[in-house]
């Protein structure tokens, strides 16, 4: 499944949207709920300030006091009174704004965090279920940006939004009470114009969305360039590809300002349409509301009143319109997010899976036929029978399809046709977990995850003991390495155990595959990478590993071509020879025989000199 190509389909789906986000936020409703509520009194300020002007005007500036009938008694409140009340009461109303401003944020900030991580978390649950094949296709940098960035954008931007929605939605909602209280013609007539003006607002649905597409894409390659600057260094400055690098990496910039500019040419001139439109509101409404006043159908208070609103009216209804953009954008990364979740991996226990133990007879590849893309076949037809206790050996060319083949074991990937069989059972009828308990593997580039050396050993077996540990370490010849350092076992390892020579990686790596004690022993060899003196240690620890468990091992040197109990040639994806090395020797122009004399008669006179 490639992550480029499922691109929000359904962003425009609200409902469907609104039901897959119902779980996530299911469990903080009373929270939002109270976020809401207390954004209310947030927008109602302006009302509030513009209605307080009419009064301020008419009796305030105006010199009249105010006369009103209170359950029959008649009150009077003199002007100066009035002066003193009105600021007071604003101020009075500010502060309490600012409390419920301060318990919004909280809110909305707790709330949006909250859900971003459930889902989050989520999303890396399904991320680590993911076949092996799925790691292949995408690279870094889209999986984080699909993984670690829609969310944030989604969930996190929802709750903001939501909150700007509800402050502006009462904002405005006040600031038309006035206008209506003030006088409802003027009012029905400022609404009308300003409402004009937002319409454009939903002719752009679509190109928010085709661009928040392609701006996840080349985000996501600006990532990945970042990582592989990262990871890979040491070839780049080796190779002087810093400048090649460089222009991967601002072809991508470039590519991103030219997506995002694009939206801003469709939409940046709805701004100055909704201001023009808006102005030619307010000419209107200072006609009319002229000629009311001058027929005494409005005081200047009232005016004074109305026309505050009106100014202010537009903040509001500017962040309303600039909302729905807004909430397009998020649609588009909820609707990435959630199709996340529909992608299932194809690796998965079978219903009736059963547990198995420990191996006690044999394991048999039956016509196993693989291919990693379709009609590219990497191995044909491969049979092999490894009895319990024995050792294999794979040999061959170089992309012949070794790894592939003892990758099929632990189902990294599943076969095509044909079958692998555990104790006479196929392994897909097998729970994944039973079965990998049942392998250890030593890669040929050996990953160490971030930590210490003992945890990274650890990894291979949580549950095992002190004892386990120590001999692990004892065997894998990490004594003297791990003499050497600072903190001994519990020394950091850098990012990918960098600070590691190549030789002790993967003496830790085979240590981890030692303290997991499970009878199946997978080794990737590439010790060809290393001098002779690490190789030599290496091997002991090798050989240690190897030690009365059934191993596949994919073998660079002599030594354990010859020790294994069986070899199998494996070429272009076939199985060309198979048997012990002197029985394969002896095949006159057979491929062992090749093979043995090109790229094996150096090491034996080496191994023969050394000796010597
Ligand atoms: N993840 C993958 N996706 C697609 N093709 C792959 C993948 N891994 C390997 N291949 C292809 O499968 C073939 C077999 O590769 P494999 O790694 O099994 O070879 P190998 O025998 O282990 O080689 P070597 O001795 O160099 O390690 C090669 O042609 C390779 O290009
Ligand atoms: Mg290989």
């Amino acid at each position: 499944m490639k992550l480029q190509n499922t691109q929000a389909e359904n962003a425009f789906r609200y409902s469907w949207l609104l039901k897959r986000a119902f779980p996530f936020i299911k469990p903080f409703l009373f929270r939002i709920f109270l976020g809401v509520l207390v954004a209310i009194p947030v927008g109602l300020l302006d009302g509030v300030t513009a209605f307080a002007l009419k009064p301020y005007m008419d009796y305030v500036i105006g010199k009249h006091d105010l006369i009103f009938s209170l359950f029959g008694h008649p009150i009077t409140i003199s002007c100066g009174t009035l002066a003193a009340i009105i600021p007071f009461g604003v101020i009075l109303f500010a502060v309490f704004q600012g409390l419920m401003r301060y318990l919004n944020d909280y809110l909305t900030d707790w709330t949006s965090q909250k859900i971003t991580n459930s889902i989050k978390m989520k999303l890396f649950a399904c991320l680590v279920q993911m076949d092996s094949s799925f790691f292949d296709e995408n690279s870094s940098g889209i999986i984080l940006t699909r993984y670690l960035s829609d969310p944030d954008s989604a969930a996190k931007n929802f709750i903001q939004q939501l909150k700007s929605i509800v402050t502006s939605a009462f904002g405005a909602g006040s600031l038309i009470a006035v206008m209506l209280i003030s006088s409802w013609k003027l009012a029905v007539v400022g609404v009308l114009v300003l409402g004009c003006a937002f319409l454009p607002m939903a002719l752009i649905r679509k190109k928010i969305k085709e661009t928040s597409n392609k701006g996840m894409i080349v985000g996501g390659n600006i990532t990945t360039n970042f990582n592989e600057t990262y990871s890979g260094n040491k070839v780049m400055t080796a190779y002087s590809l810093q400048e090649h690098q460089k222009n991967a990496f601002n072809d991508q910039i470039h590519k991103s300002f030219d997506i995002s500019i694009s939206l801003t040419k469709r939409a940046a001139w709805m701004s100055p349409i909704m201001y023009s439109i808006a102005s030619i509101g307010i000419a209107c409404v200072l006609y009319y509301g002229t000629q009311l006043i001058l027929v005494g159908e409005m005081t200047a208070g009232s005016f004074a009143s109305f026309v505050t609103s009106l100014l202010l009216l537009y903040k509001p209804m500017k962040t309303l319109g600039s909302t729905l953009t807004n909430l397009q954008n998020i649609f588009v990364s909820f609707g990435r997010v959630f199709e996340l979740f529909d992608i299932k991996p194809e690796i998965i226990d079978r219903p009736n899976a059963i547990n198995i133990k420990n191996l006690t007879s044999s394991i048999d590849f039956e016509n196993v036929c693989f291919e990693y893309e379709e009609d590219r076949p990497v191995l044909n037809n491969i049979n092999l029978h490894i009895n319990k206790g024995e050792t294999i050996a794979l040999v061959g060319n170089s992309g012949g399809g070794k790894s592939t083949l003892v990758n099929l074991l632990p189902r990294f990937y599943d076969v095509k046709s044909g079958s692998i069989k555990f104790d006479g059972t196929d392994i897909r009828d097998i729970t994944l977990e039973s079965l990998r308990e049942n392998i250890s593997i030593v890669f040929q580039d050996n990953f160490l995850f971030t930590g210490t050396i003992r945890e990274n050993i650890m990894l291979g077996n949580p549950e095992a003991t002190d004892e386990m540990l120590d001999n692990a370490i004892k065997s894998a010849h990490l004594e003297e390495v791990i003499d050497t350092l600072p903190d001994g076992l519990d020394t950091l390892l850098g990012e990918r155990g960098t600070s590691l020579s190549g030789g002790q990686r993967q003496r830790v790596a085979i240590a981890r595959a030692m303290v997991r004690q499970s009878p199946i022993v997978i080794l990737d060899e590439a010790t060809s990478a290393l001098d002779n003196k690490s190789e030599a240690v290496v091997q002991k620890a090798l050989d240690a590993l190897m030690k009365n468990k059934t191993v596949f091992v994919i073998a660079h040197r002599l030594s354990t071509i010859r020790n294994a109990d069986k070899i199998a040639v494996i070429n272009e994806g076939n199985l060309v020879e198979l048997g012990s090395h002197d029985e394969l020797i002896n095949i006159q122009n057979g491929q062992y025989k090749m093979l043995y004399e090109m790229q094996f008669r150096k090491a034996a006179d080496k191994e023969v000199g050394s000796i010597a």
